[in-house]
């Protein structure tokens, strides 16, 4: 694992898009996973900066998002599908037949996750997983609790998931119960992974994840055990990492 704590949010957010950045010059058809939230924000703002200047492209470039939510339309507001046309995708020239994202209104879930997890597969894996973490240590929408041999499957999201992201619905009650997103299985078989946390409030999770015991009560933990796993922190999302913690780890 090698962890970065940068001074601010907005710091983080531009380490986080200097990887991709270098990863896109490289390999221009990368596999990258995709997430939403907060965090993602002024990452995505990077990525078209960088596209809007000619350093990268999009054009042969896979996605898969983590995750969406039940029950509501594409179109929606507060859907997934339109946080990544709003924040990325509209402003950069990516394949609509590249994107692929849960489908949320999809009959028949069970056929839905098999087939989201059959398309990661004959697109050979993700290169590169994008990953936030929720207040109570969930990654994708994979609540505490969830094995980590999980595939795409339906949850049942928590209150505290529910509560975070109000502020997207208007009002908790209209927050959807349920998501549909990629299992734990999933993203460790990503081949790369950076981990993204901002503010204080993600602290105390972000110390137990990283340094607490592998459990499914924190799904994050899982992640000290992915071999290629580089953690983008600013100052106050780091501060409840033990005080000796980054003696002997990699700091910038
Ligand atoms: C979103 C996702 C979630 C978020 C996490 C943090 O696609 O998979 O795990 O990354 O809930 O959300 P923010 O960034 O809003 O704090």
């Amino acid at each position: 694992m090698r962890i970065y704590v940068a001074d601010t949010k907005d710091e983080m957010a531009y380490r986080a898009a200097e990887i991709i950045e270098d990863r896109l010059i490289k390999y221009p058809d990368t596999t990258l996973g995709l997430a939403t939230g907060g965090t993602m924000i002024e990452l995505y703002r990077y990525l078209v900066q960088m596209y809007e200047r000619g350093i990268i492209s999009f054009k042969s470039v896979v996605t898969f998002n983590l995750d969406e939510y039940v029950g509501i339309e594409p179109s929606h507001p507060a859907s997934f599908r339109r946080f990544m046309y709003e924040y990325l995708f509209k402003h950069v020239d990516i394949l609509p037949q590249n994107v692929h994202i849960p489908d949320g209104m999809a009959h028949d879930m069970r056929a839905e996750c098999k087939s989201y997890d059959c398309a990661i597969k004959e697109h050979g894996g993700i290169d590169l997983q994008i990953l936030g973490i929720g207040l109570n240590g969930h990654i994708g929408f994979n609540e505490p609790g969830t094995p980590f041999g999980t595939t795409t499957h339906v949850v049942d999201l928590t209150e505290t998931t529910r509560a975070a992201n109000a502020g997207f619905f208007g009002s908790i009650e209209d927050v959807p119960k349920q998501a549909v997103t990629m299992g734990i299985k999933n993203i460790m078989q990503s081949r790369s992974i950076i981990l993204m946390a901002s503010g204080e409030a993600k602290a105390d999770m972000v110390a137990k994840a990283l340094t607490g015991p592998i459990t499914p009560q924190v799904p994050a933990s899982v992640l000290q055990l992915h071999p290629q796993l580089t953690v983008i922190l600013d100052r106050q999302a780091a501060s409840s990492m033990p005080k000796d913690y980054f003696d002997c780890s990699f700091v910038a």
